[in-house]
């Protein structure tokens, strides 16, 4: 078993340079299965998700070059197969698009019940209820989920609750769809925009991606022959943001985009914290304990629940009582019960935690408990005094790249060890 050992107490200085976007990555990889045709990927970030997402598009008959350790090169002329493995879609959350880009490929689809953080209930009604509108016969028995039909037809689609996942489903089956498809009340977040720039730079025809009304014209085929970027990672970057504040650090974090992480900068501003940025960079500093704030998670352009956990640790150590709300998922305040084995004072009932602001934290054993959770506690271990052991590496290694080197390069002390 791997664990980071983690010497504590130390302030974060110096430049970051964030990857390419997990969330949008690993809805780009699935989406090339729509073009008949080669395609070149550029910055994707080296994560376990995306190394999965590649060897099931393997399994589907891709052909995939790995070009340098960011880029591929993929073929998706010769899909042999609609039926993905399983035991490797069941692994991770996002194999969910599987279902979109072959549904809309293959007109059949089939994919294990999604794996992925346990956040609490994560249904899926609203991917099938898109993929039902657009003519799809969707069956969820026997831990896997099956979508065929004759043909998709473009169609209006009402979604009940602001779903990422749902959203970028049903514009992956509508993009080779007949006619016209609308998807209302559409989730905004970067990765949403970044899959239809990408679609749309293979030849589909999407408009409204980042606005609450998505259309999509159906085309016949998409292209390839190009080469398309990841975005940079929004939450990467707000997780060293914040580790700026947690750690009362001065970090300099290069490649985003200023504009997707306004909602973190206004609440760095409130807790006390400095930012300064210039489109591409941002350097965020604080020189005292940073004041308490209040945090309600929401769809972007709200504050994003995958800073939550992140957050919450430099609250933990603010001056006064803080309160989150977390709106989007049931159980993303597990970190809170490892926090509080650090020396944090956190209650937290239902949707709502107090955080009682203390002096300092004390390194301890914990667990992470889901993704950012684990980004969490490793913040909190380069705050608090003393040792922190972090164990469940998985979870990290999932969604942030070489993550133990970014932050020893800005001073953290931080050893991966195994037992
Ligand atoms: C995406 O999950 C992200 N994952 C999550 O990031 C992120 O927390 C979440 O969006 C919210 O921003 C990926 O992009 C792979 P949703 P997703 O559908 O798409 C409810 C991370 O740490 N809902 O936007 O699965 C749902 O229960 C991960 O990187 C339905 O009711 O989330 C939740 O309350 C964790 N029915 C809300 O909508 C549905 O059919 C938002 O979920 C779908 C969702």
């Amino acid at each position: 078993m791997e664990k980071l050992v983690i010497n504590g107490g130390t302030r974060l200085t110096g430049e970051v340079t964030i990857s390419g976007a997990k969330n949008a990555a690993v809805a780009i990889l699935p989406a090339t299965l729509l073009i008949d045709g080669v395609c070149t990927i550029d910055n994707l970030p080296n994560i376990s998700d995306v190394k999965i997402s590649c060897d099931i598009l393997q399994t589907l008959g891709a052909k995939i070059t790995w070009i340098s350790e960011h880029e591929i090169e993929i073929d998706t002329r010769d899909i042999s197969c609609s039926r993905a493995p399983l035991d490797m879609t069941s692994k991770f959350r996002a194999s969910y698009y599987l279902l979109g880009s072959l549904i809309g490929r293959c007109k059949d689809a089939q994919v294990g019940l999604p794996g992925g953080c346990n956040l609490g209930a994560r249904p899926i009604d609203q991917h099938i209820k898109g993929l039902e509108a657009l003519g799809a016969k969707v069956d969820v028995s026997q831990g896997k989920i099956t979508a065929k039909a004759k043909k998709l037809v473009g169609t209006s689609v009402y979604m009940d609750v602001v779903s990422v996942g749902a959203t970028i489903n049903i514009m992956l089956a509508a993009t080779l769809a007949e006619g016209t498809t609308i998807i209302e009340n559409a989730a905004k977040e970067p990765h949403i925009v970044d899959v239809a720039n990408f679609l749309n730079t293979m030849g589909a025809d999407i408009r409204g991606a980042g606005t609450d009304v998505i259309k999509i014209n159906g085309v016949k085929k998409l292209k390839g022959n190009t080469t398309y970027s990841v975005v940079p990672d929004q939450i990467e970057a707000g997780t060293f943001m914040l580790a700026a504040i947690a750690t009362k650090g001065d970090i300099l974090i290069k490649n985003c985009v200023t504009e997707h992480l306004d909602c973190v900068s206004a609440k760095i501003l409130e807790m006390g914290g400095n930012i300064e940025g210039d489109g591409d960079s941002l350097r965020v500093w604080i020189n005292k304990r940073p004041q308490k704030a209040n945090i309600k998670t929401l769809p972007y352009p709200g504050f994003p629940t995958d800073l939550q956990p992140q957050i919450g640790v430099a609250l933990a150590i603010a001056d006064g009582t803080s309160y989150i709300t977390e709106s989007i998922w049931e159980s993303r305040f597990q970190y809170t019960s490892e926090l509080n084995k650090m020396g944090a004072k956190i209650s937290a009932h239902g949707k709502t935690a107090v955080f009682e602001g203390v002096k300092t934290l004390s390194g301890a054993p914990v667990y992470a408990t889901d993704l950012r959770a684990g980004a969490a506690l490793l913040i909190a271990g380069i705050v608090a005094s003393g040792t922190t052991e972090l164990y469940n590496l998985n979870h990290i290694d999932r969604g942030y790249e070489n993550i133990e080197e970014k932050f020893r390069k800005i001073g953290a002390n931080i050893q991966r060890v195994t037992e």
